[in-house]
């Protein structure tokens, strides 16, 4: 798959440099920059460059060049400014020409990563409690570096590394055991299951404060009891479980997200030590007096250690790791895997890598990380999203931008599945309108905005395209004759995305597509203020030649949304 606008802007190039060639006998590499568009749509700063070798006046080069330029009939207008600039204005029926010429099924599509393979790891949500917002960014963004990766042509493999292993299990069944029951559990569910997890953590801090451990004693002994099979733990542990997954499945369902693989940490535990034993062996990894085990990683610039086993030999998060990077090099080879967790686990991520690297695995790793999500609060100070209740929980989330999008359509006949869509389009599309490492600044109003920077916005415009799509039919190709001036800013727009989805794609950086996204709506909006489309001036051929690009507009508001795991809405 070629590059639309790199296409051209190499066919531009190439016509400059032959004219270069004639006129003055030398080979110059041209580079090309995007001047305001009342200048022209590309530029050359190159007649500066061979002023000096030809030991002439730029701004001479520059009229000599630009009168060859014209004569070629490529522009439609070539002028010279300042020192020596020379800007080009394209024939809008060469652009168009161009779009047509590289148009497919698959445009925008690439094959920059053909036979690799990458891992994508997301949401990797936590079992003991309801899934909240903390986990929202870790879905959205890794599900859209998930598409840009399979449209660059990778093999890409999805894992929902569910956080499944540790002390929550014990912490729950002595809370359950002390503060609820079969009744309240078959109730409330996962909801029941994070009261009780909240209040046994507090009854454990109390204790601790009182310097007793009887609760914690029975933590520790519930979590022994399931590493050894014990037939009440393992029990309690799946009617858990149970709970959990289908409550994280239900949110990924709403959310529009599947991974191929859940293999959680309680799946690495036991691959987790024999791993650390390994390198004990070995001696990449050393064991403290207490028991613990450590790798050091003074070497790669850590000054603090990976701690990989605990004193009570138990696994920790980091063994848990360890296993998953041993186990994914054997199983799958990938090229790259690419972890989509918040920036508070930059300093654990980067040990991670640096042990991997340390234990010989080539392997890129990649820590995808993001900001959090923030609001202000009462008191007008910004702060970690929270409710009065604590943390956020999706479900909450999720149906106050039901109710919202409701809201934004008001009184319009809207299926339920179109407000569904414009709901996640709106919480999801608001990840990605700035880099994803900065912090987003969560509110209502702005991701529903119909005239921002939103999701709904550019739903809208893909709507609207569509609806007039619909209404009128296309019966024919556009007439060879068409000059289409009027379409040429959407005509540039369009032959952009190609180059947008490689770069998002390279940089793991969806903002881009979104950014691209709200640009190409806007252009488009300008568009129609001065451009009729069906109405009874408009003549046979402009219609279809009009009808024909907007075909192009939806297919392309449709595909990049969907690399955002976003979709368009029938009606709006
Ligand atoms: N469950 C973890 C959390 O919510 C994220 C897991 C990230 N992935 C990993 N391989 N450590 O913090």
């Amino acid at each position: 798959m070629v590059f639309a606008i790199l296409i051209l802007m190499e066919q531009i190039i190439s016509s400059i440099q032959s004219v270069i060639q004639q006129l003055f006998n030398v080979e110059q590499a041209v580079h090309l920059s995007r001047p305001d568009s009342d200048f022209g749509d590309f530029a050359t700063n190159v007649a500066m460059q061979l002023a000096k070798p030809l030991g002439k006046n730029p701004r001479e080069i520059a009229e000599q060049l630009a009168e060859s330029l014209r004569q070629t009939g490529d522009y439609i207008d070539v002028s010279v400014a300042g020192p020596g600039f020379i800007n080009l204005k394209l024939s809008s029926k060469k652009l168009a020409d161009n779009l047509q010429s590289t148009w497919s099924e698959k445009y925008g599509e690439n094959n920059d990563g053909a036979g690799k393979t990458v891992i994508v790891e997301y949401p990797s949500a936590n079992m003991a409690k309801p899934y909240s917002v903390g986990h929202l960014r870790s879905g959205n963004q890794g599900w859209a570096v998930k598409r840009l990766m399979e449209v660059t042509g990778w093999k890409v493999i999805t894992d929902n590394h569910l956080g499944d292993y540790g002390t929550p299990f014990g912490v729950w069944v002595v809370g359950f055991l002390k503060f609820s029951s079969d009744e309240q559990l078959a109730d409330g569910g996962i909801y029941e299951l994070g009261r009780v997890y909240i209040a046994t953590k507090k009854a454990l801090k109390d204790e601790k404060e009182c310097g007793e451990t009887v609760l914690a004693d029975q933590v520790q002994d519930w979590l022994i009891k399931l590493e050894n099979n014990d037939e009440q733990a393992v029990g309690y542990s799946q009617r858990f479980n149970d709970i959990s997954i289908s409550h994280i499945h239900e949110i990924m369902e709403r959310l529009r997200i599947t991974t191929d693989y859940e293999l959680g940490e309680a799946f690495f535990a036991p691959k987790g030590k024999v791993a650390v034993q390994q390198l004990l062996e070995k001696g990449t990894a050393v064991q403290n007096q207490d028991g613990s085990v450590i790798v050091p990683l003074d070497d790669y610039g850590f000054d603090v250690p990976m701690l990989v086993q605990k004193s009570n030999g138990a696994a920790l998060y980091a063994t848990t790791d360890l296993a998953t990077i041993l186990y994914r090099e054997e199983t799958w080879h990938p090229d790259k895997v690419i972890y989509a967790v918040g920036s508070e686990q930059i300093f654990y991520f980067s040990q991670l890598i640096a042990m991997a690297k340390k234990i010989g695995v080539k392997t890129e790793l990649v820590h995808l990380w993001f900001g959090t999500i923030d609001q202000v609060n009462e008191d007008g100070v910004r702060e970690k999203m929270s409710s009065r209740k604590g943390v956020v929980m999706m479900e909450e989330l999720l149906d106050q931008a039901e109710a919202k999008a409701r809201q934004v359509v008001a009184g319009r006949e809207i299926s339920d599945n179109d407000i569904k869509k414009i709901a996640v389009g709106a919480v999801k599309f608001s990840d990605f309108i700035a880099d994803r490492r900065t912090n987003i600044l969560f509110n209502w109003d702005s991701i529903f905005a119909l005239s921002g920077f939103s999701g709904p916005y550019i739903q809208y415009a893909a709507v609207r395209v569509n609806k007039i799509l619909r209404d009128n039919a296309i019966i024919q190709p556009a007439g060879e004759d068409y000059d289409y001036e009027a379409e040429k800013s959407v005509l540039l727009k369009l032959l952009e995305y190609p180059e947008v989805v490689k770069l998002s794609a390279r940089d793991l950086e969806p903002h881009k597509v979104a950014t691209y996204l709200y640009e190409l709506a806007r252009e488009l909006n300008r568009y129609y203020e001065i451009t009729p489309i069906a109405t009874k001036d408009v003549t046979d051929m402009q219609k279809q030649a009009r009808l024909g690009m907007l075909q192009k507009v939806s297919f392309v508001f449709e595909r990049g949304l969907n690399l955002l795991g976003i979709e368009v809405p029938t009606q709006m």
